[in-house]
């Protein structure tokens, strides 16, 4: 994985962190640590970004690509909020994948699919995001909502969505990231690193789960880094789009299209 400290924002790295080399360091085994708070992850998910997730997956319709039929692999879907999503635009999504690693997500997933009769053409698929068990260029769109710092090697992953992807087809991929804004940065670490994990554990019973989540967001590659491993993947007409002051990012590129190769 690239190299956490090359990427972040100086104001965002405290001494006490820069000292710890494992921060939000992916290591491969991250699905195993959604296993363990599936059962809660709905619920904190909703409590700790006060609902602001749900806006973020809604975002990511607003930059499909054009076209009906679609077909659109979500990557690191969790308990599949972002199929959900997708059943907003149903009458544009032909097919509508998603991956995990996490059976315990994908359980909840797969009774959240079935609950809202979203059986027909939506399917989940426990499979490795960066070696997934597709055809070259499959989808017209690949999303992925909260997954991309899970990945060991983030840039392999890319590589993996750049695969299959259809000639001319999207990448979406949503995350968190930290304010830009100074004064807003140092209220957000107080909440990120102190109040989060705190609220977290207690209600999942898994401190530890959630403050992985804050150190893997501060480790990870934001705005620019991110769009620069992105294209290094492949991607052209990369872009980067902040969500509440910064909080979360969404970063979209599209595969060349056929004649352009
Ligand atoms: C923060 S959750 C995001 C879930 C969902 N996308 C959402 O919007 O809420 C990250 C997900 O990545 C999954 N994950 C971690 N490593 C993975 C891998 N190598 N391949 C597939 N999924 C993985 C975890 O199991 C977990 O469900």
């Amino acid at each position: 994985m690239v190299s956490s400290s090359q990427h972040r924002r100086p104001d965002a790295e405290p001494q006490a962190r820069a000292t710890r080399p494992e921060a939000g360091a992916a290591n491969g085994g991250e699905w195993r640590l959604f296993d363990r708070i599936a059962h809660r992850y709905d619920l904190l998910n909703r409590l700790l970004s006060a609902r602001q997730d749900v806006l973020w997956r809604n975002r990511v319709l607003r930059r499909l690509p054009a076209g009906d039929d679609l077909r659109v692999l979500d990557l690191a879907t969790g308990t599949g909020d972002m199929l959900l999503t997708l059943e907003k635009v149903r009458d544009r999504v032909a097919v509508g994948v998603g991956v995990d690693m996490s059976s315990q997500m994908l359980k909840r997933g797969r009774r959240k699919l079935d609950r809202r009769g979203l059986g027909a053409g939506f399917s989940m698929v426990r499979a490795d995001a960066g070696q997934t068990p597709f055809a070259p260029d499959s989808f017209d769109a690949v999303t992925m909502a909260f997954g991309i710092r899970n990945m060991p090697d983030a840039a392999a992953c890319l590589a993996e969505i750049h695969r299959l992807l259809k000639p001319g087809g999207r990448a979406l991929v949503l995350e968190l990231t930290t304010p830009t804004h100074r004064r807003l940065l140092q209220a957000y670490l107080c909440y990120f690193r102190h109040i989060l994990p705190r609220i977290g554990g207690l209600i999942s019973g898994d401190r530890e789960a959630y403050r992985y989540l804050n150190r893997s967001v501060e480790a990870f590659p934001q705005d620019e880094a991110f769009c620069q491993l992105m294209k290094d993947a492949g991607f052209q007409g990369v872009a980067h789009y902040p969500l509440s002051c910064g909080a979360a990012t969404l970063y979209a590129g599209d595969k060349r299209p056929a004649a352009a190769y």
